[in-house]
């Protein structure tokens, strides 16, 4: 029988390609580089399997391209909105992805951003690493304090309840919102109050964005939700860019309306604004939430399990349809 066509779109920890090379038809190693779209779609002919990443849009017309055969789409993420999800279901296309193992890795990043943007650390490595530093300041890169102050997390889900978990050593009081409130116990574990999220922006020094994108979280954080944060508030996203509404919150930014904002995520990566970028108070990553060595190569052992499992007639440890 004809070995079945898989796709790999990148090289990537945790997936071994050799292996699955062996077993499937898999074509010429992937690039290290995200795989362009043409090549996307032509790679894609005929193939069983596909194992993707957040920067490949899988839609209706790659699974055109792809074709009948098209069984599963494994993201390497947690976050599917890359790929159109109820189409893949409407053609029993199978979509699996990376959950839990890169849940601390994301909240340590959250929680890393919160406590960088409080404290002005890359304004002041800038400036230091530019050779401005003559003489220890009393007055500059004045942040602020973190320990007792209030937390917000938008959406309560692992990687939410992980980064309220973490502020407990700063001893911070909790707040969340959400589509639905989490258990009651849930909700004493984590010493966490149920606000909507008008209530929660009016009432937090902290807010720190945990939805997944979907239609009803797209442009979640606008203008005017922007307007009701506190003076003295970070923002920080570790969600998806299109979350929040990015001008808006450049211009709340250099208006010196909130603190400071901490970003891992942006509306249209790899480009990033030039208003944030000029936005002195922002802290600014490249979307490196769960880019631990573990979690990396944890995430490339699940999303190949998933697409195995599939492909094997079994059911996948993750699918999200
Ligand atoms: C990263 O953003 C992910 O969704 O895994």
């Amino acid at each position: 029988m004809e070995k079945r066509a898989i796709l790999v779109t990148r090289r990537l920890p945790g997936v071994p390609f050799g292996e699955l090379a062996a077993r499937f038809r898999a074509g010429d190693p992937p690039p290290d580089g995200p795989m362009p779209r043409d090549a996307f779609l032509l790679r894609s002919a005929g193939v069983s399997g596909i194992l993707c990443t957040l920067a490949e849009r899988v839609d209706g017309e790659l699974m055109d391209a792809a074709g009948p055969a098209l069984r599963v789409i494994s993201n390497f993420a947690v976050g599917v909105n890359n790929v159109d999800v109820a189409e893949a279901t409407r053609r029993g296309i199978r979509v699996c992805n990376t959950p839990d193992v890169l849940t601390d890795a994301t909240a340590d990043l959250g929680f890393a951003l919160l406590l960088a943007a409080a404290r002005k650390l890359s304004e002041a490595e800038r400036f230091l690493r530019a050779g401005r530093w003559t003489c220890w300041d009393p007055w500059g890169f004045l942040g602020v304090p973190v320990a007792g102050k209030t937390l917000g997390v938008v959406g309560m889900g692992k990687i939410g309840a992980a980064v309220a978990r973490r502020s407990r050593g700063f001893s911070m009081r909790v707040l969340y919102s959400g589509p639905r409130r989490i258990s009651p116990a849930a909700e004493a574990e984590l010493g966490a109050g149920y606000r909507d999220l008008d209530d929660l922006l009016a009432e937090s020094d902290f807010v720190v964005l945990c939805v997944p994108l979907k239609p009803e979280t797209r442009g979640l954080i606008h203008r005017e939700r922007l307007r009701r944060m506190r003076p003295n508030a970070v923002l920080v996203n570790i969600a998806r860019g299109e979350v929040v509404d990015e001008e808006a919150l450049a211009q709340a930014l250099s208006e010196g309306r909130i603190f400071g904002a901490g970003l891992d995520v942006f509306e249209k990566e790899p480009q990033v604004s030039p208003a944030l970028l000029e936005a002195r108070s922002a802290v600014l990553v490249p979307h490196i939430g769960s880019a631990t060595g573990d979690a990396r190569e944890r995430m490339g052992r699940l999303a190949t399990e998933n697409l195995l499992a599939v492909l094997e007639g079994r059911e996948p440890p993750c699918r999200v349809n």
